[in-house]
């Protein structure tokens, strides 16, 4: 079987890039204090092809390091074992080697009940006595992901495609202020034993922990009166059109349709939110709860011509 038809075989390639080490030292030192007593439930924890004995990721690698420096309670790793019965979970807790430090060698095998599905009454359960849930789900199963960790209210650190930015759920939340972004995008992952690639750009760390980067506030030093003409307004829909964040006039207060990489920048403290605009109103497609019955409209046209997906915003005073 060739190359394409292994991956073929495997399902969906987008699902299996694991993450680099240095991808999430960089974004979860942010974020030590909150790990201070607190388990910690690393659910879609699969890693092959690093030396760190499979299926461990640098997620749980990372945390083991560093258990005692953030002085978490517990450490909990399930992964999903696609063609067995039963997968394995991986558990640090205390120092099972009794050299005297909790690391990595500490870490406690336990054989599961069922085969690791983030979705199974097992692990929904672990996920119960989590506080805090961190690590890089499936991109495919991302909407139902995320649901989940807002059903049973948790508190998470998660990776995900930048284009989930646009799916009517996550933008909702996002909209309210109960979901935002992490400080950096991650770049280097390996998919399955194949060497580090650089993907840059393309995901996000998505999470509801508080953190600096959404008090600070964005400067661009661009003006919309003098400069009209840079900022037309949409032929269907009472707003003016922004094509760069960079672009953003500071001196605006009415609807402006921004790039949805706005959201990089985005601080509910100097903007709000207002909808998203595409052929139809984000907002429009989550009231009817179909895409098929949403309004289709090409509400970002201007002079006939449709631009991209815009999010509308509006400056606070
Ligand atoms: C993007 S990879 C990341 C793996 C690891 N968290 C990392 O960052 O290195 C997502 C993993 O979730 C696994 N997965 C797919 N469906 C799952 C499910 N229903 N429950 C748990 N894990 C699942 C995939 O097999 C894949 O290995």
């Amino acid at each position: 079987m060739g190359n394409a038809s292994l991956r073929a075989a495997d399902g969906n390639k987008d699902d299996e890039f694991y993450t680099g080490y240095d991808d999430i030292k960089k974004e979860l030192v942010n974020y030590a204090k909150y790990f201070k007593g607190k388990v910690i439930y690393c659910n879609c924890d699969d890693h092959y092809g690093i030396g760190l004995g499979t299926p461990k990721s640098n997620f749980l690698k990372y945390l083991a390091d560093n258990f005692e420096a953030f002085q978490i309670k517990k450490v909990i790793a399930t992964h999903y074992e696609k063609d067995k019965d039963r997968s394995t979970m991986y558990i640090l807790d205390k120092d099972n080697t009794g050299d005297g430090i909790i690391c990595f060698e500490d870490i406690a095998e336990i054989p599961m009940q069922g085969n690791g599905d983030f979705r199974s009454p097992e692990c929904i359960k672990l996920l119960k006595q989590a506080d805090i849930v961190i690590t890089n789900p499936p991109f495919s199963l991302f909407r139902e992901y995320v649901a989940q960790l807002m059903e049973y209210k948790k508190k998470f650190l998660i990776i995900g495609n930048k284009n989930a930015l646009s799916y009517k759920e996550i933008f909702t939340i996002i909209k309210n202020n109960e979901v935002w972004l992490g400080y950096n995008s991650p770049s280097d992952f390996t998919y399955k034993g194949e060497p580090t690639k650089k993907i840059t750009g393309l995901t996000r760390w998505f999470t509801n922990l508080v953190n600096s980067k959404r008090n600070e506030f964005l400067h661009t030093g661009k003006k919309y009166y003098g400069f009209e003409n840079m900022y037309p307004h949409y032929d269907n829909y009472d707003a003016i059109n922004v094509d760069k964040v960079g672009d953003i006039p500071m001196d605006y207060d009415g609807v402006m349709g921004v790039p949805i990489t706005f959201m990089d920048k985005y601080n509910p403290e100097q903007f709000e939110i207002i909808d998203g605009l595409n052929r139809y109103t984000i907002l429009d497609v989550a009231k009817v709860n179909d895409w098929a019955k949403a309004n289709h409209i090409h509400l970002t046209e201007i002079n006939g011509k449709s631009k991209y997906l815009r999010i509308l915003i509006k400056r606070k005073k």
